[in-house]
């Protein structure tokens, strides 16, 4: 058995972050297009999961709550996900429109956090996204009552098959429970590990409808 010496001494584990830097006059006037640019370093620097975000809503009493989500679209009014709109933070949206992402590449020694509102793209736009996802995906949005208590995992394998022959092998219909969110960023921090977590941050905010660029301590 583990003495699980590993675990006690967790407060000693500590990375040194160095690899860059960040100079406030080299980033975008534009924090999505400086978005872009740190998306576009984090696939092509083959980070692990590089478009997963952490999603964090909260309810009509302030309770927040989290989980992770894939980006999978960003635009001039900001960075969309789809989820289960019956879900948890479905729910919470319904009731509570602001939220917050966060976006960690480890292997870069960088984190982006957004505060924003979340709205549901049009509806025609989650069918052509939902078009194009594997037929296997389809049908699991179909199966799944994401964030509801089920009795036990063969229940959804059950439902999952009377599903797919329910639709055979023809088109799956978009279902209307399910699609996406477009989150409009408020604010985007840009962060940079540093050495003796001297770390580098820079905040874009919108003043007098333009975005402005600050430093904060890290
Ligand atoms: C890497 C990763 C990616 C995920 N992507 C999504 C996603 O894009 N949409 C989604 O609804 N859930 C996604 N999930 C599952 C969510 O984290 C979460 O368990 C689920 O959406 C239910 O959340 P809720 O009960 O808070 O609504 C992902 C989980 C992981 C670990």
């Amino acid at each position: 058995m583990s003495d699980r010496s590993t675990i006690n001494n967790i407060q000693n584990l500590r990375t040194s972050y160095k690899k860059e830097k960040l100079k406030i006059t080299d980033l975008s006037n534009n924090p999505i297009e400086q978005f872009k640019n740190w998306l576009e370093h984090a696939i092509n620097s083959e980070a692990l999961e590089p478009t997963a975000m952490s999603l964090a809503t909260a309810n009509n009493s302030a309770h927040p709550s989290l989980r992770t989500v894939l980006l999978k679209g960003i635009t001039d009014k900001g960075f969309v996900f789809y989820t289960n709109y019956e879900s948890r933070k479905g729910n919470e949206i319904n009731d509570n429109n602001k939220v917050a992402l966060c976006f960690l590449w480890k292997e870069l020694e960088r984190q982006v956090t957004i505060r924003g509102k979340a709205e549901k793209i049009s509806k025609d736009k989650s069918e052509q996204y939902f078009s194009s996802r594997p037929r296997g995906h389809q049908i699991s949005a179909w199966a799944s009552t994401q964030s509801a208590e089920i009795p036990n995992r063969q229940w959804m394998i059950d439902r999952e098959e009377k599903i797919t022959s329910r639709f055979d092998s023809g088109k799956i219909p978009y279902p209307e429970f399910w699609g996406g969110f477009n989150v409009n960023p408020e604010e985007i921090e840009f962060w940079q590990g540093r050495e003796n977590r001297f770390h580098d941050r820079v905040l874009y905010k919108i003043v007098d409808k333009k975005w402005i660029k600050l430093r904060l301590s890290p």
